[in-house]
């Protein structure tokens, strides 16, 4: 069992409330699509599950490597849309945390020299990065004019 630094122990903790915060946000969106008849989507929706399921699997298995107890503490409540673009939209912001908090996670593993922390956190990041880049692009062709709002946004 390696040393680690308290806070990457809390980084580790609010990542797993968020991934699994995100597997039921997806699976909801996924209910939701089949509901509204557009099982393409609902299909894009169980398949991001999945991958968040993984994320969380990949922190449990970390956390136990390092003799601690996973816990998350607080699941975000699922925000709801009217419409397809409207749960896109609630969705990017989900993994603008992640990706927010992952970058975070690797910039305070570089500054204490916790090498093997910050590849984990980096790898995930990396992932979250491209989920994101894939909802940018749904987004953009499902509304050409909503996805250059969206950017100009950020
Ligand atoms: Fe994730
Ligand atoms: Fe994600």
């Amino acid at each position: 069992m390696t040393a680690v630094h308290p806070r990457v122990l809390g980084y580790l903790g609010r990542a797993l409330s968020l991934e699994l915060s995100a597997v039921q946000q997806y699976m909801t969106h996924a209910s939701l699509a089949e509901l509204w008849g557009d099982a393409d989507a609902a299909q894009r929706f169980r398949q991001e599950t999945v991958e968040e399921m993984q994320h969380a699997e990949r922190l449990v298995q970390r956390m136990l490597s390092l003799g601690v107890a996973p816990a998350a503490s607080q699941l975000r409540p699922v925000s709801h849309a009217a419409d397809l673009i409207g749960l896109l939209r609630l969705n990017a912001l989900l993994e603008n945390d992640l990706i927010g908090h992952y970058g975070e996670a690797v910039r305070f593993c570089l500054l204490v020299g916790d090498r093997d922390s910050e590849a984990f956190f980096r790898s995930l990041w990396d992932e979250e990065q491209h989920h994101a880049e894939d909802l940018a692009a749904w987004m953009q062709a499902l509304s050409p004019y909503t996805g250059l709002l969206d950017r100009a946004r950020f």
